[in-house]
């Protein structure tokens, strides 16, 4: 098996890496050439013919979708952006992929938060321009005919501290603890645990 993995970044790496340990093989894509040793090929997922060209040349035979942007912040302050980023990227996937498998990394942020344990059937209602482009992701790569989608909380796991992309909570608490600094929540104590149950699916387990 041979995937097609289209974001480099914290969850993207990881995933290689798994496959890579599994003895399958594994090529990451993005803009810029991340710092890893796996194979990796450049796309910009929002350009209709690169992405063409990515699934010719890697002859992968599955795809997972898993790029940026994934800062929450950054998308509400460029919604429209981040609406087309996703949507667009997932609608050229589903034109190119044929009967590929693909498999597209979502987010829980497509509910309200009303219900603390969502399931699949439970209806959509985002409330943020992270969770908009997202949702509108899914209903794109949805007209595929081989794709699934995850809905995944909270991942956490190791960042390096110079990382020039924000950093997921566990990281970025042991990166302030190493330094020393103390660690506020601004809104509310947040314990690991709780964090830990936040990403709660039973689909994957998502701490890398
Ligand atoms: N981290 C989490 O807790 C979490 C939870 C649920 C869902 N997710 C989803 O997982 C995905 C990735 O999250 P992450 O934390 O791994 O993000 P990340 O570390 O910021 O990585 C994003 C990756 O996407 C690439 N990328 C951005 N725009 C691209 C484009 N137009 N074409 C190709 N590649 C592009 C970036 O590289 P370049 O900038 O070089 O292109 C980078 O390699 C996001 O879609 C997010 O919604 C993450």
């Amino acid at each position: 098996m041979h995937t097609l993995i289209i974001g480099s970044g914290f969850v993207g790496s990881a995933l290689a890496q798994r496959i890579v340990d599994a003895a399958d093989e594994a090529i990451l894509a993005s803009r810029n050439p991340p710092d890893l040793a796996f194979p990796w090929t450049p796309l910009d997922v929002t350009d209709p013919d690169a992405c063409a060209k990515a699934i010719e040349s890697t002859h992968c035979d599955s795809v997972v979708l898993v790029h940026g942007p994934s800062d929450v912040t950054w998308c509400n302050e460029h919604s429209g952006e981040a609406v087309r980023a996703h949507e667009t990227a997932a609608r050229n996937i589903a034109d190119v992929a044929g009967a590929r498998r693909i498999v597209m990394i979502s987010t829980d942020n497509v509910f309200d938060g009303t219900d603390p344990a969502p399931a699949e059937d439970t209806p959509t209602n985002p409330t943020n321009a992270y969770g908009i482009a997202k949702l509108a992701a899914e209903q794109a790569i949805g007209q595929a005919p081989n794709s699934t989608t995850l809905r995944v909380s909270l991942i956490y796991g190791w960042e390096p501290a110079d990382s020039t992309k924000w950093l997921n909570f566990f990281a970025s608490c042991a990166h302030r603890l190493i330094a020393g600094e103390p660690i506020r929540e601004r809104r509310h104590d947040i314990y690991l645990i709780d964090y830990r149950l936040g990403a709660r699916t039973g689909r994957s387990n998502q701490a890398f």
